[in-house]
């Protein structure tokens, strides 16, 4: 579903991302993780057509999408959900989601994706007409995917969900996750959490210093605490 290959992002002199591959079969959860600064949200941005790559091919159902733009690619099924979540603080829950959804022609598909949300966050729906920035972390984080879901995505690249949540949150952000499998939905997840993406994810890249490290199974990682020490702990 999605093909990064060999991807090069610079700023200026600064190199950020160094030859990076991730391979994503429809279905799968894959975890990115690495620490501050490995370039994981380069990779997230770069995917979703938000930074150019200086070198590199990003394939996506099949095809190239380099050079696309980003609200083009939601409508080709591509969504990502924005580390620090990138919600209009000062609308409403229902708004922030109409706002997700604005690229669909189909008013019926756009109620249907609404109540998938509310399914999946019902407290979304009790406050929906709460005003976005005076929810709790968590459940900004809530409108957040739902306002990526709101696009009718195929592939869902999600950047560091669980950053600032308490652990409790965190877990149900996992659920949420094993819970999109049912739904069809193929996620990308860029974590800098490792425990939350190796409970989900099918396999794992961990990224550091702009370089793939290590890949393989959440259990082969779990079991390599080499690796997690080492590209992990900074
Ligand atoms: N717009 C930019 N201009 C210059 N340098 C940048 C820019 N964006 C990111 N960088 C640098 O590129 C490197 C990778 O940043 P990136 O945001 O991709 O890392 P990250 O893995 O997402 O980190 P974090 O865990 O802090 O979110 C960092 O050293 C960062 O300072
Ligand atoms: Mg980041």
């Amino acid at each position: 579903m999605l093909d990064v290959r060999d991807l090069v992002v610079r700023y200026g002199p600064f190199l950020a991302c160094d030859r990076i591959n991730i391979h994503v079969k429809p279905g799968e959860i894959v975890g990115v993780i690495g620490p501050n600064g490995a370039g994981k949200s380069s990779i997230a941005r770069a995917i979703a057509g938000l930074v150019t790559p200086t070198e590199g091919q990003i394939d996506f159902l099949g095809e190239s999408i380099l050079g696309i733009e980003s609200h083009l690619l939601i409508r080709r099924g591509l969504s990502l959900v924005p580390e620090g979540r990138g919600l209009f603080a000062h609308m409403s829950i229902e708004e922030n989601l109409l706002m997700g959804g604005y690229s669909l022609k189909n008013p019926v598909r756009r109620s249907e994706l609404m109540a998938r949300c509310y399914d999946l966050f019902p407290i979304l729906k009790q406050r929906r007409r709460q005003i976005a920035g005076t929810l709790s972390g968590g459940q900004q984080q809530m409108v957040a995917v739902s306002v990526g879901l709101m696009g009718d995505p195929k592939l869902c690249i999600f950047d560091e969900p669980s950053l600032g949540l308490a652990p409790i949150v965190i877990q149900q952000i996992g659920e949420t996750l094993q819970a999109m499998r049912k739904l069809d939905l193929t996620v990308l997840l860029i974590e800098q959490n490792a425990k939350l993406a190796s409970t989900v994810a099918d396999h794992i890249y961990v990224i550091s210093a702009g370089r793939t490290q290590y890949h393989d199974t959440p259990q082969a990682l779990l079991e390599n605490p080499d690796v997690l020490e080492k590209f992990l702990s900074a």
